[in-house]
């Protein structure tokens, strides 16, 4: 059928009601948007009771349960590996944190887990998260299992068609700052400055009155271009984007 016969089979008021879907999908997936980008539910406070008790894989593909959470500060971070641009700065600049705290930092972990299951396998995710750093680890496995989690951590994560029989994800752009006891916290915003995001680490890790070991001036040690020559290594993966 040409596309000019598809036309015709609508009245105005068709046209109109799908304009009107068209703006309220744009307002949706603009709010989604700023929802993603500014981060988690502000009305999450240190201490409340975040997170449940799941098995899922690693990216070594080990069995990893909540119990990783404790024992050592630690870092979460809700996303998936074909994100454009928001996963992968967040993690650019976590290995840029690591690397300004150093001895102070050296306690802390990091785990990546992925909001998009069905296609981040463990090999993926191991090749993404070590694009980035040897201190983090990739989570994965059954999505109605990752399903709880998200829903666990008050996490926003939803399938967003790009319309191309394609899809993308809306998800919480915020790392959550978990304690040794497994207590969360609180977060770290996209785009929060380094200075701000490594002061909370350092509180975290329980360094905060200790001398700085390392320095922000001049930015993250971790070449930019290095890292995404190792993503487009990832098999049938797709270029990210870093807006640093
Ligand atoms: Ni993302």
């Amino acid at each position: 059928m040409g596309d000019g016969s598809v036309k015709h089979r609508f009245g105005s008021g068709a046209w109109i009601g799908a304009a009107i879907a068209a703006l309220l999908l744009l307002s949706v997936g603009f709010l989604g948007w700023q929802y993603a980008v500014q981060g988690t539910d502000s009305s999450l406070t240190a201490g409340l009771e975040l997170g449940t008790e799941f098995t899922l894989v690693d990216h070594t593909g080990a069995p990893i349960t909540q119990a990783a959470f404790e024992g050592r500060p630690t870092l979460l971070y809700f996303g998936f590996t074909r994100c454009p641009e928001v996963c992968p700065t967040t993690l650019y600049e976590m290995s840029g944190w690591f690397e300004a705290l150093g001895e102070e930092g050296r306690d802390l972990q990091a785990f990546f887990i992925t909001v998009d299951p069905e296609r981040d396998t463990p090999e993926i995710m191991k090749g993404y998260a070590e694009a980035f750093s040897d201190r983090v680890t990739g989570i994965t496995g059954d999505p109605d299992e990752i399903a709880r989690v998200i829903a666990a951590w008050h996490v926003y994560a939803t399938k967003v068609p790009t319309g191309d029989g394609d899809y993308t994800m809306d998800h919480t752009a915020s790392v959550f700052l978990i304690d040794r006891d497994g207590v969360f916290k609180g977060t770290i915003a996209y785009g929060e400055s380094a200075e701000a995001a490594t002061a909370k680490l350092r509180r975290l890790a329980g360094t905060a009155g200790l001398c700085s070991g390392g320095s922000l001036r001049g930015g993250p040690v971790l070449d930019q271009a290095a890292v995404l020559e190792r993503i487009a290594r990832i098999e049938d993966h797709p270029v990210a984007v870093l807006e640093t």
